[in-house]
């Protein structure tokens, strides 16, 4: 049972870092002799269906207008054409929101019938992007977004998350989900930095590896887990202009380096499928670069599930990219590059795509092999989630679905992930003080929540969870509502598709300020995603800014709560707040852990997962090369963040002393044991995690100044002392050298932990 475990586990790993598995292989020689013995008895047709994907709508009862039918009811009539006829071997998402536990069984009905039926040779994969928890099931559990989630710094719990989203993934019938993102967030401006695990690639792979984990299960996938999805396959985050789906351009260093590493960690944790980069890379569409998804995905690193396409992308090659003259050679250049599946995923385009994709093959243009080659990593998949099995997806077998131990786990994730920047004693406030809530993100739940909640941009208050608090609703139903004065403050909304803020009564806030003691200031961003959460500059807008100046002057102390699922500038605003607050998008429960961590109930254990930037003109990232931050007392020094990667403060305080290392010198294929000693001289229980960074002093390509290696989040009572514990092995001192090998050259390193530092000779 998914709870019992989850107790179990919280105890056991929570504040540990977690091993996970290596090079797990989760098929078995049986379900290989069956794909075999299946692949045999396909026509070429059934083949090409398995790699065509579609989405619900396509299959959905519509109005005489063309509008969904709610609840929203499967057409027979159109599940025989797609399913049947052209062999559609996966479907994905919902119609256009949040769909009850009925509605899902009603439409797992409909999709699974034909093979149920007999009237086709596979089941239909079901996908699904739940990527911060169930979020298009009325009464999912909804996490905070990645972002936060690698702000806990926590894989114990990434992994418990990944749990509790598959089960009730499982509940809702869905076998795959669309998740993790593990494109790296080193580009701020970029909208989907939220859904990242932020700027490291260390902690994006443990935190990764921890999430596929929690999906697919540790000892192998039973009827509580899900297949994971890696996205995006690889670079998409790193766009120049900072837009959605426009072109990167990543020298090999880097891509080896800093984006590769955490796909690679997800395919030795057993992840079964990928999701290809929507955009282009130094030139080359992400689903036709045959180097990284042939030989570097499948044949170096041996991924044995598939890799399906983004939404549209193998029509994209002829309609955007073109490097297709046609629709057809689109199709022929993805799959020959290593695209198995095509999320085409409309129709008729999907029809076209299956007539095109098998004239492909009967001329030659796409190989049977390869055909067979991706037709086989998909039936894998299907066999291995089970869905050659009795069906297991009704939802009563799920009597864990929305429960109170969910939500639990959702409000620890969001009280570790929430981040205090800045404090000058005003907190913890007193539960005495009168406190005016005010701010555009402090009354609504879709600013807590952002994107891909209920609905794909995440912006429509209808569909919010019933019984969940906004930040305004927490904070009355902890201090009664007499004690808590509201003002909106400003407001935001979309202007031509941009963002944009105004000013609300600024009367109304000025008479509420002088009747409090003190102001929770929520600002922060509109929920939205992809494309249409393009912005033009990192700079927070001009009423935000205004309205926090109006706060400054009421002579009241302010709190800034930042609720963004990236770190907009502030400089203007930080100086004058009393206490500031990176809050990310924390999910349902953000309201109520904000709360009890703002009135120290709960105590601040977040650290930031990204280098809070200071300029916009001026992007740097933690692990810059030296030229970044020479002349630290001039102003040649380009290294100057609001707030550092991996910082965050606490209501207690932490001294690091006698950092020990076992040997200065090591040699090839050795490794190294570096402990400290951790004591919490506040006086109440805290949790810090504790980051270990080498430095390279010399090497044949300048090196950075630092690079995470290992961190371990541990918990210390009142003046408790702990040691803790690092291996450091002389791979974690490989860079990716000159000749496009990782290599490891003699000389000096330096372990840096906090202010401590030991130096060791590599010889
Ligand atoms: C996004 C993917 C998502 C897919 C299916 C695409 O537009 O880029 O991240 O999984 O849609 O919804």
């Amino acid at each position: 049972m998914l709870i019992a475990r989850v107790l179990t586990f919280v105890g056991a790993i929570l504040l540990s870092n977690a091993t996970f598995g290596q090079n797990k292989s989760l098929s078995t020689p049986e379900i290989e002799a069956q794909i075999e013995e299946d692949l045999a008895n396909m026509s070429l047709q059934e083949k090409v269906g398995q790699t065509c994907q579609i989405t619900l709508d396509v299959l959905l009862k519509k109005d005489a207008e063309g509008k969904l039918i709610e609840p929203v009811e499967i057409d027979p009539a159109k599940v025989q054409e797609a399913i049947v006829q052209y062999g559609v071997g996966s479907v994905l998402n919902v119609g256009w929101k949040t769909i009850t536990l009925e509605e899902w069984e009603g439409v797992m009905d409909g999709v699974h019938a034909p093979f149920n039926d007999k009237e086709t040779k596979a089941p239909i994969l079901y996908g699904i992007d739940a990527i911060h928890g169930v979020n298009y099931t009325v009464g999912g559990t909804l996490f905070p977004q990645e972002i936060g989630l690698a702000a806990t710094w926590n894989p114990g719990l990434a992994m418990q998350f990944g749990q509790a989203t598959a089960y009730e993934t499982r509940a809702s019938g869905v076998h795959w989900n669309f998740s993790p993102v593990l494109d790296l967030g080193r580009q701020p401006l970029w909208s989907r930095t939220f859904e990242t695990l932020g700027e490291d690639p260390f902690l994006v792979s443990e935190m990764g590896k921890a999430i596929v984990c929690g999906y697919q299960g540790d000892g192998g996938i039973n009827s509580e887990h899900v297949a994971a999805c890696m996205k995006h396959f690889v670079g998409y985050s790193n766009p120049s202009s900072g837009r959605d789906r426009t072109p990167a351009w990543i020298p090999e260093k880097y891509m080896h380096e800093l984006y590769l590493p955490p796909f690679k960690a997800a395919v030795e944790e057993g992840a079964l499928t990928v999701m290809i980069n929507s955009g282009v890379v130094n030139g080359i569409p992400g689903h036709e670069n045959y180097e990284l998804l042939t030989e570097i995905l499948k044949n170096e690193w041996g991924f044995e599930g598939f890799a399906v396409s983004d939404w549209e992308d193998f029509i994209m090659l002829h309609t955007v990219h073109r490097t297709a003259a046609d629709l057809k050679e689109g199709i022929i250049n993805a799959i020959n590059a290593g695209v198995d599946m095509s999320m085409v995923p409309l129709a008729p385009q999907y029809q076209e795509y299956c007539k095109l994709a098998l004239e492909a093959v009967e001329e030659g243009s796409i190989s049977e092999e390869r055909l067979n080659d991706a037709v086989r990593r998909i039936l894998r998949v299907k066999y291995i989630v089970g869905l050659y099995e009795k069906r297991m997806n009704q939802a009563k077998k799920y009597d864990d679905f929305g429960s109170e131990q969910m939500h639990q786990l959702a409000l620890e994730s969001a009280l570790e992930s929430i981040t205090l920047l800045e404090n000058d004693g005003v907190l913890p406030l007193n539960k005495n003080q009168k406190v005016l809530v005010t701010g555009p993100t402090s009354d609504n739940l879709i600013y807590l929540n952002g994107a891909w909640t209920h609905t794909w941009q995440g912006d429509n208050p209808l569909f919010n969870t019933e019984g969940r608090l906004s930040v305004r609703e927490a904070m009355e139903v902890y201090l009664g509502e007499g004690n808590v004065l509201f003002s909106q403050g400003a407001e935001l909304y979309l202007d031509e598709g941009f963002e944009a803020s105004k000013l609300s009564d600024t009367e109304d806030f000025k008479a509420k300020a002088a009747q409090s003691d003190v102001i929770v200031l929520c600002l922060g961003e509109f929920p939205c995603t992809e494309k249409p959460g393009d912005i033009r500059s990192l700079n927070l807008d001009a009423a935000q800014l205004e309205l926090a100046k109006m706060a400054y002057a009421t002579g009241k102390p302010v709190v800034l709560v930042m609720i963004e699922g990236r770190p907009r500038i502030i400089r203007d605003i930080v100086d004058d707040a009393s206490a500031i607050v990176q809050a990310y998008l924390p999910g349902d429960f953000g309201g109520e852990a904000l709360t009890q961590l703002l009135f120290g109930d709960a105590n601040f254990s977040g650290k930031l997962p990204y280098t809070y930037q200071k300029y916009d003109g001026q992007i740097e990232f933690y692990d810059h090369p030296r030229s970044v931050s020479r002349h630290k007392a001039n102003h040649f020094y380009a290294f100057d963040p609001q707030w550092e990667f991996g910082y965050g403060l606490s209501y207690t305080t932490f001294e690091y002393s006698n950092l020990q290392i076992d040997k200065s010198t090591i040699e090839e294929g050795d490794s190294i044991i570096v402990t400290l000693d951790v004591t919490n001289t506040g006086d109440r229980e805290g949790k810090e995690v504790v980051q270990l960074y080498i430095r390279d002093h010399y090497a044949s390509m300048t090196p950075a100044v630092k690079s995470l290696k290992a961190f371990e989040k541990v918990t210390l009572g009142a003046k408790d002392k702990k040691s803790v514990k690092f291996v450091i092995a002389t791979e974690d001192l490989q860079f990716f050298g000159k000749d496009g090998e990782w290599i490891s050259e003699p000389g000096m390193f330096s372990a840096i932990i906090e202010t401590l530092t030991a130096d060791f000779e590599l010889k």
